[in-house]
């Protein structure tokens, strides 16, 4: 598939069957412990001032992070996943906008935007994720911080000349991460959700990115590395870590 068709295939959560199914009790990311580990870092680094969460979804950690005494405005370009976001009880703790968070702007006081479980990589272009951001921070007072929790690319894990890696195989969801297009960074990853003689099927595309390309992004709309851990829990990051959540803060 030549490069720029992957950028034709949308994004899954603007289906209203996705944003239904999305919340999954029995996804550890749901879990009491998971939440509340970003919850707690969030909060801190929030400081007492405003935080936005781009690409909010359906409010896994901006409600939590409201009850946590944070001031939230959630940005998704998703009305499917914002409309199960306003169907939960405390959803009137946080104020939402649609919008794009490569350019939709909310204020420009924020001490914390912040952007978690890999959805830079829902946009597909170099340039896209450049100006996701810039517009952080464009929200960003001077001396607040952006937050992204990424995966790292799996590349080095695929034997010579295989473009597939399985991912999750268990028995309610098989998950296949296909890399088709190095040169583009592109990723597809084919998840098979089973219900009992029911399967659900998507294969979203990501533009996957290192940490260090992050930090070249950041560089460019003025924003410094401040602190990488492996994950919420501030463990430090090593040669195996599969994932980062990475603190860059605007001068
Ligand atoms: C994996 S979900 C994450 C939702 C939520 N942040 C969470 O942690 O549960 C990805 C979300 O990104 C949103 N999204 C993807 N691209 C976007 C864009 N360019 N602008 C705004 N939202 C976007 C999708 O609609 C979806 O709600």
């Amino acid at each position: 598939m030549p490069a720029s068709n992957y950028l034709d295939i949308p994004d899954p959560h603007l289906d209203p069957v996705v944003a239904a199914n999305y919340d999954d009790p029995a996804d550890e990311r749901f879990s009491a412990s998971a939440v509340g580990a970003a919850v707690s870092l969030l909060s801190d680094l929030a400081n007492g001032g405003p935080a936005v969460e781009f690409a909010v979804g359906t409010g896994r950690l901006a409600l939590p992070l409201a009850e946590a005494g944070v001031r939230v405005h959630g940005i998704d370009f998703s009305e499917a996943m914002l409309a199960e976001l306003q169907k939960k009880e405390n959803a009137q703790s946080i104020s939402v906008t649609v919008g794009d968070m490569t350019e939709t702007q909310v204020c420009d006081d924020a001490t914390l935007v912040y952007l978690v479980y890999n959805t830079i990589m829902n946009l597909r272009t170099q340039h896209q994720q450049v100006a996701c951001f810039r517009n952080a921070a464009a929200h960003l007072a001077p001396g607040g911080c952006f937050v992204i929790e990424n995966m790292i690319p799996q590349l080095h894990r695929l034997a010579p000349g295989e473009t597939i890696l399985p991912f999750d195989v268990s028995p309610h969801h098989l998950g296949f991460e296909e890399h088709p297009d190095p040169v583009n960074q592109i990723s597809i990853s084919h998840h098979v959700h089973i219900d009992g003689d029911r399967v659900r099927t998507t294969a979203p595309a990501f533009r996957y990115v290192w940490p260090s390309e992050l930090d070249l992004m950041a560089q460019l709309a003025g924003m410094t590395l401040e602190a990488r851990w492996a994950d919420w829990l501030r463990t430090p990051m090593t040669g195996g870590s599969q994932s980062h959540v990475s603190v860059w803060r605007k001068a």
